[in-house]
C-alpha cells in the first residue's frame, strides 16, 4: 500500500517536474526530487556499514526513484523524497550485506524522516572489529524514529546508550541476540509510546530498573536470556495492556508479585530458569487471559492446591516442573479444557494421578515424573497410545500400572507393574475396591474417547490460530 502510494507520488512528482521543465526550460529530468544532502547522507551512511568500495552514486543514482536500494524505503515530504526505512543485513537475497569493518557515520542522524532502522546479522566480526552503539546524536531522530532493531549482531558490544531515552516516538525497541552488556538504562522508562521492548539474548546484568510506570502502552516485554538479578520491579503491575512477559533464563529472585493480578490481558508469562521463591502467589489465579504459564525451574515451593486453577480457563500450556511444589494434583486442573501441555515433573507431588486427566480434550503432553505419586495408573490403553513418549511418569517409586489391562506395546516408561502390590493386597478388601474402580473407568472410556476425538480437531485449529497469532506478534 505504502509502496503504491509512493509510486503514485513519484509519478505526480515527475509530472510536476516535467511540467515545470516545460514552462521554464532548464530543469534536469534525471534529478529526482531528492535533496542532494539527503542523498549523500544516505550513501555515506550505507557505505559506513557496507564498506568503502560501495559507491552509491554510481550504483544507485536515484535511490528513492528508479534505482531503489534493497532495504531502503522513502516517502515524500513537501515535494521531496526522504528516507524513512533503512534495513541493513541479509534479509533478502539481494539485500545490502555488511562489511567487515563497520561504523555508524554521523550522516545516519541527518536522515531526519527516518522512522525505522534495523540491523540484522550485520555486526558479526568477533574480537577485532566489534562495534558499540554511540551515545551521541540520537536526539536528532527523536521526532521521527518509531522502530529501532538490532537482531543477531554478535559483534555488537557495549552498553545500551542512555540517549535512547530521548526517542520519544519509539514504539518498538528490539535488541535481540547481540553481544550487549551492562545494565538496562533507566532512561528507557521515558519511552512512553513503547509497545514492544525486547532485550533478550544479550549479556545484560544488574537489576531490572523500576521504570515501567509510564510505559502503559507496552504489549510485549521480553528480557529473557540475560544475566539479570534482583527482584521483579513493582511497577510491572502498571503494564495493564501487557500481552507477553518473558524474563526467563536470568538470575532473578524474590517473590512472585501480588501486582501480577493487574495484568488482566497477559496471555504469556514465562519466568522459567530463575531463582524465584516464596510460594505461588494467589494473584496468578486472577490473570484470566493467560494461555501460557511457565514457572519451571524455580524453587518457588508451596502447595499446588493453593491456586484456583479453574480460573485460568484459557491455559494451553502450564509448566510447573521442578518448583518444589507439594500437595496432590488438584481436580481444578481438569477444568482447563484447552490445556495441551501439563508439566508437573520433579516436584514433591503426592496422591494419585486421576485418570480423568485423559478426558482433557486437547491434552497431548503430560509429565509427572520425579514426584511421590502413588497407586495404580488407571488410564486406558487408548490414552497411552495417543500420548506415546509425551506421557512421562517415571521416578515415582510408589506408582505402578495394572498388568492385566495392559498390552505390551504401550507400557508407561519407567513405571513398574503392580503385580507385587496386588499379591500383597489380595487378602485385603482394598484390592476389590480397586477392581471396582478399574471397571468403572474402563466403562467410561468409550464415550469420552469419542468426545475427545470430536473436539480434537477444534483444539488443533485453535492451536494453529494461536501459533499464527503468536508469530504475528513476534514479528
Ligand atoms: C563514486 O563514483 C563517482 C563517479 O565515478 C566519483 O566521482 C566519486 O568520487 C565516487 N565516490 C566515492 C565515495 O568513492
Ligand atoms: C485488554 O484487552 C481488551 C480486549 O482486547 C481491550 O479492549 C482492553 O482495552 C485491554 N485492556 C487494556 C488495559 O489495555
Ligand atoms: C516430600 O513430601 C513428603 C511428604 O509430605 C515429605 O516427607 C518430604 O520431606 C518431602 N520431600 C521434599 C524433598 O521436600
Ligand atoms: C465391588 O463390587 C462388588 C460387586 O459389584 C460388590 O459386592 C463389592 O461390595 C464392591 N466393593 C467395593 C469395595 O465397593
Amino acid at each position: 500500500m505504502r509502496n503504491f502510494k509512493a509510486f503514485i507520488q513519484a509519478i505526480i512528482g515527475l509530472f510536476i517536474i516535467s511540467m515545470s521543465a516545460r514552462c521554464y526550460g532548464q530543469v534536469e529530468l534525471d534529478a529526482a526530487p531528492m535533496k542532494k544532502a539527503e542523498r549523500d547522507a544516505l550513501y555515506s551512511t550505507i557505505q559506513g556499514f557496507v564498506g568503502d568500495w560501495w559507491n552509491g552514486s554510481d550504483l544507485y543514482p536515484d535511490p528513492c526513484g528508479w534505482t531503489p536500494i534493497q532495504g531502503v524505503s522513502c516517502d515524500m515530504f513537501n515535494g521531496f523524497w526522504y528516507v524513512t526505512v533503512l534495513n541493513i543485513g541479509p534479509i533478502h537475497e539481494n539485500s545490502l550485506s555488511c562489511g567487515r569493518i563497520l561504523e555508524f557515520r554521523p550522516h545516519l542522524f541527518e536522515l531526519k524522516h527516518l522512522k525505522a532502522i534495523s540491523f540484522f546479522k550485520c555486526f558479526e566480526s568477533q574480537q577485532r572489529h566489534q562495534v558499540t552503539i554511540g551515545n551521541a546524536n540520537w536526539e536528532k531522530l527523536a521526532g521521527s524514529l518509531e522502530s529501532l532493531e538490532f537482531r543477531s549482531n554478535t559483534g555488537l558490544i557495549g552498553k545500551i546508550p542512555s540517549s535512547f531515552g530521548v526517542l520519544k516516538n519509539l514504539q518498538s525497541l528490539v535488541l535481540l541476540e547481540n553481544g550487549l552488556t551492562g545494565e538496562i538504562p533507566p532512561d528507557i522508562g521515558n519511552l512512553n509510546t513503547l509497545k514492544r521492548l525486547v532485550l533478550a539474548g544479550n549479556y545484560f546484568t544488574g537489576h531490572i530498573p523500576d521504570i515501567f510506570s509510564a510505559l502503559v502502552e507496552l504489549l510485549i516485554l521480553d528480557l529473557s536470556r540475560n544475566s539479570l538479578s534482583g527482584t521483579l520491579p513493582l511497577t510491572l503491575g502498571r503494564l495493564t495492556s501487557l500481552l507477553k512477559l518473558d524474563v526467563s533464563h536470568n538470575n532473578l529472585q524474590g517473590n512472585l508479585l501480588k501486582e501480577f493480578a493487574y495484568l488482566k490481558n497477559l496471555t504469556l508469562m514465562d519466568l522459567r530458569n530463575n531463582r524465584f521463591s516464596g510460594g505461588l502467589t494467589l494473584s496468578i489465579q486472577e490473570m484470566y487471559s493467560l494461555e501460557e504459564l511457565v514457572l519451571s525451574n524455580n524453587a518457588i515451593g508451596g502447595d499446588i492446591r493453593s491456586i484456583k486453577w479453574q480460573n485460568l480457563h484459557n491455559l494451553v500450556i502450564l509448566d510447573l516442573s521442578n518448583m518444589e511444589l507439594a500437595g496432590e494434583i488438584p481436580e481444578s486442573v481438569l477444568e482447563l479444557k484447552r490445556l495441551r501441555f501439563l508439566g508437573l515433573s520433579d516436584n514433591n507431588l503426592t496422591g494419585k494421578l486421576s485418570p480423568k486427566l485423559s478426558t482433557l480434550p486437547c491434552l497431548s503432553a503430560l509429565y509427572v515424573s520425579g514426584n511421590n505419586l502413588a497407586g495404580e495408573l488407571k488410564f486406558s490403553m487408548e490414552f497411552y497410545g495417543k500420548m506415546g513418549t509425551r506421557f512421562g511418569a517415571w521416578n515415582n517409586p510408589s506408582l505402578c500400572y495394572p498388568v492385566e489391562v495392559m498390552s505390551t506395546s504401550h507400557l508407561p516408561f519407567g513405571v513398574k507393574p503392580c503385580q507385587e502390590e496386588i499379591k500383597l493386597q489380595e487378602s485385603n478388601t482394598i484390592f476389590y475396591g480397586d477392581v471396582n474402580k478399574t471397571f468403572h473407568s474402563i466403562s467410561i472410556i468409550p464415550s469420552s474417547g469419542f468426545m475427545s476425538h470430536a473436539s480434537y480437531g477444534f483444539c488443533w485449529t485453535f492451536l494453529f490460530i494461536m501459533v499464527l497469532l503468536n508469530s504475528y506478534v513476534d514479528l
